[in-house]
């Protein structure tokens, strides 16, 4: 296959489709490319457990930012979605920045489409918008501020009580921030489709038959199982939360890739992933899992798909992540 014809593969299907020989060890093979091309592997916690062990990093969407920031290396491969490469290669214009399967979306950044927002924020020409990251390079471009679940607390208060607000483009964690600080902030209604699926029925029947368990939730899930939670947090707070606590069983709700990091640093505890409803594995994010080690390998190989966009988007979409990694800075996180 030429150049041309593997461009073209990858514009038609949003990854190289290679035969790979069955009997290479991916793992040994991914370690060597990574060193011949100094490049790195950055992995979010919703990944499958072989990529997450291969990593050179393993956070939340905010750990990542903030270590896409700072990496020296010449090349980032992104186990994780189309969001959080872009934001990587806004961080990063001169690395090439690869996305093992340009398909791997994310059904909150898709929610919000940046001619709709347009639309949308002129109805309200008084107001800021915050960003949760979990949003297209157009929807950074239109924002004075990103935000993710660790820090959105401090973004939303880092403005004066009197300025008014969009939060974009997750109602569950806008209102679940609203609530906390006091604020009355105007919502998109978007939602990510793995945190809605929880089955409060559900989890209440695990809680009978686990009455010491605690529950932990990330804050992308609805009002009503929030309600329940001993433990609301971004995924690297439920981790560290699960390690330190005195409890010893944990009803998880959250995409259940994070049980891997969890069962790793904290091996006597019991984690219980928090069921959906109706019998689908829905707990698992299907944009996450897009992401193979063989598609990491060859994305590593020919140096594809590589995350581009185009520059004027890019330097408007940095000022607010730039903002956004201040002040998460400046609050020691
Ligand atoms: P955090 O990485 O901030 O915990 O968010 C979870 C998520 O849904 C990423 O897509
Ligand atoms: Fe998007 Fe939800 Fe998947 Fe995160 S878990 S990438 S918010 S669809």
């Amino acid at each position: 296959m030429n150049i041309l014809e593997k461009h073209n593969q990858v514009a038609a299907v949003g990854f190289l489709d290679v035969n790979v020989n069955p009997r290479l060890d991916l793992f040994a093979e991914i370690e060597r490319l990574k060193a011949e091309k100094n490049a790195i592997i950055l992995a979010h916690y919703y990944q499958d457990s072989d990529i997450q062990d291969i990593a050179d990093y393993i956070g939340d969407s905010l750990g990542l930012a903030q270590f896409a920031e700072k990496t020296q290396a010449d090349m980032i491969l992104f186990a994780g979605v189309h969001f959080m490469a872009e934001t990587a290669k806004i961080l990063n214009p001169t690395k090439k920045v690869l996305l093992p399967d340009l398909n791997a979306g994310c059904s909150l950044s898709d929610s919000c489409p940046p001619e709709d927002f347009t639309a949308f924020k002129a109805q309200y020409p008084d107001h800021k918008v915050v960003s949760y990251v979990n949003c297209s390079a157009g929807i950074k471009a239109l924002s004075d501020v990103i935000c993710t679940s660790s820090n959105a607390e401090f973004i939303v208060n880092s403005f004066p009580k009197e300025q008014p607000l969009i939060f974009a483009p997750d109602k569950n964690l806008g209102r679940y921030i609203s609530l906390k600080t006091g604020r009355d902030m105007v919502l998109w209604n978007g939602s990510c489709m793995v945190h809605e699926v929880f089955s409060h029925k559900r989890i209440v029947e695990l809680k009978l038959r686990y009455p010491q368990a605690e529950i932990i939730a990330h804050p992308e899930c609805e009002a009503h199982i929030l309600e329940m939670a001993n433990f609301i947090g971004s995924t690297t707070a439920l981790l560290k939360y699960a390690v330190k606590s005195t409890c010893d069983t944990f009803i998880v709700v959250t995409e259940s890739g994070i049980l891997h990091q969890m069962q790793k640093d904290a091996p006597h505890k019991h984690f219980i992933p928090a069921p959906s409803n109706g019998t689908c594995a829905c707990n698992s994010c299907p944009h996450m899992k897009l992401n193979t080690l063989e598609k990491i390998y060859i994305a590593l190989k020919y140096e594809t798909p590589e995350i581009t966009m185009p520059e004027d988007i890019r330097l408007k979409a940095l000022q607010p992540i730039q903002r956004m990694l201040e002040i998460s800075a400046a609050a020691g996180l």
